[in-house]
């Protein structure tokens, strides 16, 4: 991956800004009528054809994230972990499965990711696990510990039973709680009561990926100023953007309009003790690759101020803590790093940096999107 990203560094002349002084005066280009090419705005939602967004499913959906007794306990909801006020996240590390029993033991062994920008995205989970589509991203947790531990063993860890939890959530959603089956008619034209386990389970993750189009970050204070506008941002936070792009050197993984190659990298997050073993080997469990060892998902990093902690353990609290370990000896302690091309910044770069992922955060998400259903069924 190393030679990768020195390719990358050739094609965007990275290298001959490496001492110059930063600029902010940059003008925008008429071609792309931006000043930062790399980091073009969010695009308008995509259209998904085979799943044209209704207000039905939309709603539908947000009963389906919103429903406790869909949970193997019957008392946990996604919004539990993807809390819908701050940014679709949790504020700690490591979540407890199932929250209906607080102090229990393992924890998930993965920091709660944002869903913001999801729709987005054409890679997700921290080391790329069980990726398909949207819709499937959204009802799988039915079926793991997340939503599911009086259905499985914690101990059996990413093991799930897939038929098993379609079956559970097809009796839930027609035998539980009968009301959910003419929603289901109203807003996808088919009846669940007698469609297949399967079929449901697709149908209950179609709806999800509809509502979950209202967790988007976009329209920041950065896109104004990329597109011409000198007030929308701070001094420190043009300069953190001249230094993403040039000398520090982020843009190789964090780039386009959601800072994200949606590749996976090592950065030194889970290195090897001395008997080579990593707490967590990333995108090797999927790949099975030896250099995938280590390696995790590039986070996409709008809105991230407003997701403490960071990384895919939860390890880091700020961002600026972030920063220092990829551009100090701890972000290249992993045999198979991947920063390994990342010089030390000052004190003040690490603070402009840290202002220019600051005017990254999106326009507010309307706040009756973000409250739970008035009623469910
Ligand atoms: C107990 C906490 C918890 C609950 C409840 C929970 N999740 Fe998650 N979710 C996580 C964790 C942890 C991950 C990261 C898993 C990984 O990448 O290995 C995750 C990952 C995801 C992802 C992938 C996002 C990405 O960017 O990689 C989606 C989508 C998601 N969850 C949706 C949901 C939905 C929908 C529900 C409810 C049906 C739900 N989650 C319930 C903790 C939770
Ligand atoms: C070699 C690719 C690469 C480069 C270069 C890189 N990053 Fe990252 N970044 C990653 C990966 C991979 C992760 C996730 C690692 C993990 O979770 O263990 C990450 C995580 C982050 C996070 C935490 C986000 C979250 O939601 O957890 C921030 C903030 C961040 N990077 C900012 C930066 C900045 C600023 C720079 C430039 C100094 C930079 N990165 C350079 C790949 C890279």
């Amino acid at each position: 991956m190393t030679r990768t990203l020195l390719a990358a560094i050739g094609a965007l002349g990275l290298a001959a800004c490496t001492d110059a002084p930063v600029s902010t005066d940059l003008p925008v280009d008429p071609a792309t009528g931006l000043r930062i090419a790399a980091l073009p705005p969010v695009p308008a939602l995509p259209d998904w054809p085979d799943n044209p967004p209704t207000e039905d499913k939309k709603a539908l959906g947000r009963m389906l994230f919103n429903d406790m007794r869909l949970s193997g306990s019957g008392r946990t909801v996604c919004g539990n972990c993807h809390l819908q006020t701050t940014a679709f996240q949790s504020g700690g590390p490591l979540d407890s499965p199932d929250r209906s029993f607080p102090a229990i033991t393992p924890t998930l062994h993965r920091h709660t990711p944002s869903l913001l920008n999801l729709v987005y995205a054409p890679m997700a989970r921290w080391d790329g696990a069980h990726f398909t589509d949207i819709p499937d991203l959204m009802v799988l947790p039915f079926a793991e510990p997340n939503m599911n531990l009086s259905k499985l063993a914690v101990s059996a860890g990413d093991e799930i039973d897939v038929p098993a939890a379609q079956a559970n959530l097809q009796r839930a959603l027609t035998v539980d709680i009968p009301g959910y089956a003419p929603l289901f008619q109203q807003a996808f034209g088919e009846d669940i009561t007698t469609a297949t386990p399967a079929r449901t389970w697709r149908l209950a993750g179609l709806a999800m990926a509809v509502y979950i189009r209202i967790a988007v970050s976009r329209d920041s204070d950065f896109d104004a100023w990329n597109a011409g506008d000198d007030a929308a941002i701070s001094d420190a936070a043009k300069r953190g953007a001249v230094l993403f792009t040039g000398k520090a050197k982020c843009v190789l993984c964090h780039s386009g309009p959601l800072l994200s190659d949606f590749k996976f990298h090592n950065v030194s997050t889970s290195v090897p003790d001395a008997s080579g073993q990593r707490p967590d080997d990333g995108r090797f469990l999927v790949t099975g690759v030896e250099e995938d060892r280590g390696a995790f998902l590039t986070p996409m990093l709008r809105s991230a101020a407003r997701t403490s902690p960071y990384l895919h353990d939860g390890s880091q609290v700020s961002i600026a803590k972030v920063i220092e370990h990829f551009t100090s000896a701890s972000g290249q302690a992993d045999p198979l790093n991947d920063l390994n091309l990342l010089e030390p910044l000052s004190q003040g770069e690490i603070d402009d940096l840290v202002q220019f992922i600051k005017s990254l955060d999106g326009a507010p998400i309307p706040i009756a999107d973000l409250a739970p259903p008035p009623t469910l069924p």
